[in-house]
């Protein structure tokens, strides 16, 4: 039988600024992942690879060609892309003055930005950055693409966070990035602006890219990998808890300063981009292994999204929500979810030493390894998406997907059994409203630098050329008929 989507889905592919812009104009040099992945003592101690955002796809200048392929190449009608906060904001925005509201817990709970404020950041602003990004912008729409923007993909301005001081001596340090409030505050700064600046040219937004995995690869993660390289369940918790924050306000600016943009959703559509992964118990006749798998769906699944969602701030961790922990004034809104979905890991109790509940390491599933050792596992997509639709009654996107496969061999296959999987769950009667592939092309995979290739085109990193992998008309077939093959 055939399998067609609803009519109006959106088929597009995703990328993030940091990891394809550079390469061609002028690089973004003012964040916290520029001075990480430069840093001489992480590249000797092989925190990173030593490749560097600079050599990357070059979009920056480029975006005619990858809007030209979305649309032409692929058939998509969509596409995910994201702003860099640095470069729009490579000095502080720390002096303009906002109203800052705390809750009773001391946290941030709202933050007013007024006019004078944006036009004061304006002035702040990297006028090159800005025009630059309202020219991919305007690209995307003359194309025709609906185009989603994720506002925080994981650089942060330099101002706010020194990933090397942290990861020396985070007590010391004075820029702590997510682990201080401030960032928050500023947060909110930049969203009001970009939603002002660009808010005629976007479909949807999503506020943060991968809250647990900012938590998890930078403060959870032993050997060190993402900056700033810590191993702390408490900084762990924080930065988490912090991020939640991060979104409530964010979508609070949106829907206050983007008064152009509409979709299907509603005006100023506003959601949040999440991973969700299939946690599995490494051995499941091992009670250890069981709690440790149960743990860990909870913390990196759920946690985020019950703060979000429900106001269930669950700060000690005990599954129960008790009066302390509920937050209901925290609850604004989340218009839709993006889930990122990749593979499946197997939990296994592991001593660390610490909270006896993070003693666990995660390790492949049985199935076949892609180049970056995940395995591949599409059943567990459809379960993710039922699972998110059941808990939150959000619409959904599949905001990332995709397979690294230097031999070009199994991207047409992930690709099909996956897009198999996500109509499944449409059946099921879970609304995914669109699939985006990550990735458009070849890029700057953080630590790992560009030995792991997501791209449904190759790049070439001296010509910068774009090379089209098996998937391409595999997917542009689909893309264009709304219909997978039998
Ligand atoms: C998720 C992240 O959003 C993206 O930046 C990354 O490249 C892919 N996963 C692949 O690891």
């Amino acid at each position: 039988m055939t399998k067609r989507f609803p009519e109006g889905f959106l088929w597009g592919t995703a990328t993030s600024s940091f990891q394809v812009e550079m390469g061609r104009g002028s690089p973004s040099k003012d964040s916290d992942w520029w001075a990480w992945v430069h840093d001489d003592e992480n590249i000797r101690r092989k925190i990173v690879s030593g490749d560097t955002p600079e050599d990357g796809p070059g979009s920056w200048e480029l975006y005619e060609e990858d809007f030209r392929l979305a649309k032409k190449e692929l058939g998509n009608n969509a596409i995910r892309i994201s702003i860099d906060w640095a470069r729009i904001f490579p000095n502080p925005t720390t002096g303009v003055e906002v109203e800052v509201t705390r809750d009773e817990h001391g946290d941030v709970s709202h933050v007013e930005v007024n006019e004078g404020g944006l036009r004061e950041l304006q002035g702040l602003t990297d006028p090159e950055a800005v025009e630059g990004y309202r020219e991919i912008l305007q690209e995307a729409k003359r194309r025709e693409l609906t185009v989603m923007l994720t506002l925080y993909h994981w650089p942060i301005p330099s101002w706010l966070h020194d990933p090397i001081a942290c990861r020396d001596d985070v007590d010391s340090a004075p820029l702590r990035g997510w682990l201080d409030q401030r960032t928050i505050v500023e947060f909110a700064k930049y969203t009001a602006y970009a939603a002002r600046a660009f808010g005629d040219l976007v479909d949807l937004y999503a506020t943060i890219n991968e809250a647990r995995i900012v938590g998890q690869h930078g403060y959870l993660s032993d050997p060190p990998e993402f900056p700033p390289g810590l191993y702390s369940p408490e900084h762990f918790m924080t930065v988490l808890h912090h991020l939640s924050i991060a979104h409530v306000v964010s979508y609070d600016q949106v829907k206050r300063w983007d008064s152009t943009s509409t979709s299907d959703l509603g005006p100023a559509t506003v959601g949040v981009v999440c991973v969700l992964q299939y946690f599995d118990p490494a051995d499941p006749g091992n009670p250890r292994d069981v709690e440790a798998a149960r743990f860990v769906e909870y913390l990196y699944n759920e946690w985020f999204l019950n703060s979000i969602t429900k106001g269930d701030f669950d700060v000690n961790l005990d599954g129960t929500i008790e009066p302390h922990e509920q937050r209901p004034h925290m609850v604004r809104g989340c218009d839709f979810i993006g889930v990122n979905y990749y593979t499946r890991w197997l939990v296994k109790h592991a001593v660390k030493g610490g909270d006896p509940r993070f003693d666990y390491a995660l390790g492949p599933g049985g199935g076949e390894l892609t180049d970056s050792n995940w395995d591949v596992y599409p059943p567990g997509l459809r379960h993710v998406l039922n699972w998110a639709y059941d808990r939150y009654r959000r619409p959904i996107y599949v905001t990332e997907n995709g397979i690294t496969d230097s031999k070009d061999e199994r991207r047409v296959g992930y690709l099909l059994d996956h897009l198999g999987q996500l109509h499944a769950a449409i059946e099921d009667g879970v609304p995914v409203l669109g699939y985006f592939h990550w990735s458009l092309m070849d890029n700057f995979e953080w630590s790992d630098g560009y030995k792991m290739r997501f791209g449904l085109y190759n790049v070439d990193r001296e010509t910068k050329e774009r090379t089209p992998t098996k998937a391409v008309p595999v997917y542009r077939e689909i893309a264009s008929s709304n219909t997978l093959p039998e």
